[in-house]
């Protein structure tokens, strides 16, 4: 029997872990006994150890696929980059995260998310129970824009054969879009993220939960409870 002293501890973890996450408030849903018990259940699954030898297919066909991409010349955002940013992680991922675009550190490591947002996004993934190293984290466009400004159509235009070839090898579970771009671009849809977000769209047969850009929470640290909420769903239809 579950004893107060411990329903005490377990709600002080969960303060803790929230205050942990930048939030100044509590969630009602997510505090008690059964916060516990989501964490525990948070890993990502991996595939059956049959699917290992498609894990090794799907991980040579990224690699031909930024062979294919090359030194792009497809469109101007070539000018200006140091870096083209293919995108990481886990070819076998059940859960794919889909940002916008290289920032400044991300420009110069060629690695997608690794500045203030990177640290956000990594924050939420840990928290949840998952690892980076087993998500796939990509973005639509893999050349970083201007002064950090967002991509344009046509740029869009040019690179979403790329990350709709990713998502297609590696045929993820679930996708977090991350954004406005990352959902405009992926559902071809015009809804701001603040109305998209915590609802699940489909893009190729594929569950999409949109939610905001870490980058947001930057500004607005309180509003990483939406997110968070998000999160939630996604890890739900992970677990189904
Ligand atoms: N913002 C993005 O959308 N992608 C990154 O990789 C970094 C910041």
């Amino acid at each position: 029997m579950t004893t107060k002293n411990e329903i005490i501890r377990e709600m002080k973890n969960a303060m803790e872990f929230y205050k942990e996450l930048g939030f100044e408030y509590l969630p009602v849903k997510g505090l008690g006994l059964s916060f516990k018990k989501e964490r525990e259940s948070a890993p990502v699954r991996k595939s059956s150890p049959e699917a290992g030898s498609d894990k090794s297919d799907k991980a040579e066909l990224l690699k031909m696929l930024r062979e294919e991409i090359g030194d792009c010349r497809r469109c101007r955002l070539c000018e200006g980059r140091k870096n083209i940013v293919f995108g990481e992680g886990s070819a076998d991922a059940e859960l794919m995260f889909v940002g916008e675009g290289p920032g400044k550190d991300e420009d110069i490591q060629g690695r997608p998310f690794v500045g203030e947002a990177g640290q956000i996004l990594n924050n939420l993934i840990n928290k949840r129970g998952w690892k980076r190293e087993e998500v796939y984290i990509a973005n639509i466009v893999k050349c970083r824009p201007p002064g950090n400004r967002a991509p344009e159509d046509d740029e869009v235009g040019a690179c979403m054969p790329f990350v709709e070839r990713q998502i297609e090898i590696i045929r993820p579970k679930v996708i977090m879009a991350l954004g406005n771009v990352a959902t405009q671009s992926l559902l071809r849809i015009k809804t701001p993220i603040s109305r998209a977000r915590g609802n699940f769209f489909v893009y190729k047969d594929i569950p999409v939960m949109p939610t905001f850009h870490p980058a947001y929470f930057l500004r607005n640290p309180k509003e990483k409870i939406l997110t968070w909420e998000d999160s939630a769903k996604v890890l739900e239809k992970l677990n189904a």
